[in-house]
């Protein structure tokens, strides 16, 4: 008896050393990685749910807490999963793809069987996904592709040619005249996205800058390519070299900046500016604003981010592209239940990622600006007017 209390007590001293060691993992990550389990949402719905063995059934990881838009699909995942008789986990990136890597390899421990990721960066998140691959685990890539790798097995996006595509028509309907000066800005080139996006925008930009509606101000990449209708990737790739933010609001404003210090009076007046997404519209929009040789100007944005809306109720911020994250979310979270229920997921079309054909959910967008932001966004139960100033 005495032997096998003292074994038991000495068992006890191995399992607190176990959990001191990983409560030290934990401590270790970097600050800002998110990778730690205080920064991260566990939700846990059903504690009866025996689906999951014990473990964690799926893995969420995001890009990052930075930017509204991913804190958006957070609690959206939140408001969806309150629900669930699955456990889930969420963790945040933070602009990084060895955090991206470590936050996927902390989840395949906990024992996900799915992963829903949006990549950081597209190429290097192949790493990530070859990782729980290996296990046995399926992948979604989520809003963003996780491109030049096999182990990707779905991708539930919005339609992000469309969404570039919006952004150029809406610049076409809302100038008037000729020679207008057009300024171009891309998000970052690790994003497939960001290609789709301009890719669209070219789509319909293109024909009016051939016909001299505008003038191209800021990309010389791009007016040696203005008789292209279509680009090839390494040709938008060249451009995106001139006129990326990388997603960054402060590097928008250093471009804006760098582009109107040496654009000539020709380049001012009234003048049409493509921005990406609703944080460096807004940041960009700030900068123009200042400038005294311009007189108006149109801006494109997405995401439907709750300052972009009171920029755009507010004169602003010319449009956004809503995107519904509701619906991506019920769109990943209903392909990552019927995986684990030992089902094939419904898909409406596919991607190459530059390695395979990717299968697809993709949903529409819809364009918004002052006309329709009370219909869209209020109206439909998105956001609270209350939220806003100006809005009954
Ligand atoms: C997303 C956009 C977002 C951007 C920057 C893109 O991949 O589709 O909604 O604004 O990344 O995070």
């Amino acid at each position: 008896m005495v032997k096998k209390n003292k074994t038991l007590w000495l068992l006890g001293l191995v399992a607190l050393f176990a959990l001191m060691l990983v409560g030290c993992a934990n401590n270790t990550d970097g600050d800002d990685s998110n990778t730690d389990l205080d920064e991260s949402e566990e939700v846990t719905a059903d504690p009866g749910d025996e689906s999951s063995e014990g473990g964690l059934d799926v893995g969420i990881v995001l890009p990052t807490r930075d930017e509204p838009r991913w804190v958006q699909d957070e609690q959206r995942f939140k408001d969806a999963l309150a629900d669930s008789d699955y456990t889930t986990e969420i963790l945040f990136s933070q602009g990084s793809s060895a955090n991206e890597l470590q936050n996927v390899q902390t989840l395949v421990s906990k024992g996900i069987d799915v992963l829903i990721i949006s990549p950081h960066d597209g190429d290097a998140a192949g790493a990530a996904a070859e990782a729980a691959a290996a296990e046995g685990i399926t992948v979604i890539a989520y809003d963003r592709l996780i491109t030049n790798s096999d182990a990707v097995d779905y991708y539930v996006t919005f339609d992000s040619v469309a969404v570039g595509a919006a952004q150029g028509q809406y610049l076409i309907d809302n100038v008037e005249g000729t020679g207008i000066p057009l300024y171009l800005y891309a998000g970052a080139a690790s994003d497939n996205n960001a290609f789709l996006f301009f890719e669209g925008a070219w789509s319909v930009l293109q024909p009016k800058i051939a016909d001299g509606t505008f003038v191209i101000a800021n990309s010389s990449e791009a007016e040696a390519l203005a008789d292209s209708p279509e680009l090839s990737r390494d040709e938008m790739g060249r451009i995106l070299g001139q006129i990326t933010t990388n997603w960054d609001p402060n590097e928008a404003i250093n471009k804006a900046q760098t582009h109107l210090t040496a654009a000539g009076d020709e380049l001012k007046g009234d003048v049409a500016i493509l921005a990406p997404n609703d944080g460096t519209a807004r940041s960009i929009a700030d900068t123009f604003a200042t400038d005294s040789d311009v007189t108006s100007f149109v801006i494109t944005g997405q995401d439907a981010e709750m300052a972009s809306i009171q920029y755009i109720i507010d004169g602003k911020q010319s449009m956004t592209v809503f995107k519904d994250v509701r619906r991506l979310v019920e769109d990943a979270m209903g392909m990552a239940v019927t995986i684990l229920d030992g089902d094939t997921p419904e898909t409406t079309g596919s991607y190459d990622n530059g390695a395979k054909d990717v299968e697809a959910m993709q949903s529409e967008v819809i364009v918004v600006d002052q006309a329709n932001v009370q219909a869209e966004l209020i109206d439909s139960g998105y956001y609270e007017a209350s939220d806003f100033t100006g809005l009954e």
